[in-house]
């Protein structure tokens, strides 16, 4: 490869269409930094049900506000993923964000503005020295507008809604492919009508349908991209 020079990629898209697989091959293909941004909403979200800022299912606004300043971030590379998992004032919760209780809270977390200018924050400061595949709803658009290669991946709902639930009953997860299907057809419709930084297409970003892909025929796609980018 004649050209060296480090870039962002933004990938965003609707839930569960694999776009965190997706950046983290891409990311390691590349030798770049993999950044889930939705591993970073579902954190808070995770801290607000276990200090009861979520009672009933609802999310208190003014009481996440005020924890934010409690809640401290950050990823550590674990080499037996390949990718960085997420602790929480320390604590390992990689795998406490991604259960059914958490995906029903999220998005009404993360469409707290003070919630997204933190993270949002965050997520410029990982990215600054470039090299990095940061993974959302609004990189493209608002962490990252200036982003080099902008990809915007979907897929047919009921296709992601199957591969979560593969996903979360081989982990022994009791949930049913109804109430997944539910959770990502709302949260499509929560994320694009929110009104900060609702989940839309930059007008530079590239659409990846990859309902009937394989991951092998994803990562053809983006060499092409990348290749056009990069001027290789
Ligand atoms: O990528 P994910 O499904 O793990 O993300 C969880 C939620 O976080 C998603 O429903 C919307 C929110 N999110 C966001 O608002 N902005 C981002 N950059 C990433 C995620």
């Amino acid at each position: 490869m004649s050209n060296n020079r480090k870039i962002i990629i933004a990938i965003d898209g609707h839930s569960s269409c694999g776009k965190s697989t997706f950046a983290k091959a891409i990311a390691a293909r590349l030798g770049y930094i993999f950044i889930d941004t939705g591993a970073m909403y579902r954190a808070v979200t995770l801290y607000a049900l276990e200090h009861g800022a979520i009672p009933s299912g609802i999310a208190d606004e003014e009481r996440i506000e005020a924890m934010l300043s409690d809640i401290d971030i950050n990823f550590r590379f674990n080499p037996k993923r390949g990718a960085s998992d997420i602790y929480v004032n320390g604590d390992l919760v990689e795998s406490k964000i991604r259960t059914i209780e958490v995906s029903n809270c999220v998005s009404a977390v993360s469409s707290i503005g003070a919630v997204r200018q933190k993270l949002v924050a965050m997520q410029q400061e990982m990215g600054r020295k470039r090299g990095v595949v940061m993974d959302g709803r609004d990189i493209g658009t608002v962490v990252f507008p200036e982003a080099e290669l902008k990809i915007y991946m979907t897929a047919d709902p009921m296709v992601r809604a199957e591969r979560r639930y593969k996903e979360l009953t081989a982990k022994g997860d009791n949930v049913t492919l109804e109430e997944i299907y539910e959770n990502v057809v709302s949260r499509d419709k929560a994320d694009m009508s929110r009104a900060i930084s609702p989940l839309r297409k930059a007008d530079d970003a590239i659409v990846l349908d990859n309902s009937h892909m394989s991951v092998a025929e994803q990562m053809e796609w983006f060499d092409k991209e990348f290749a056009r980018v990069m001027d290789l």
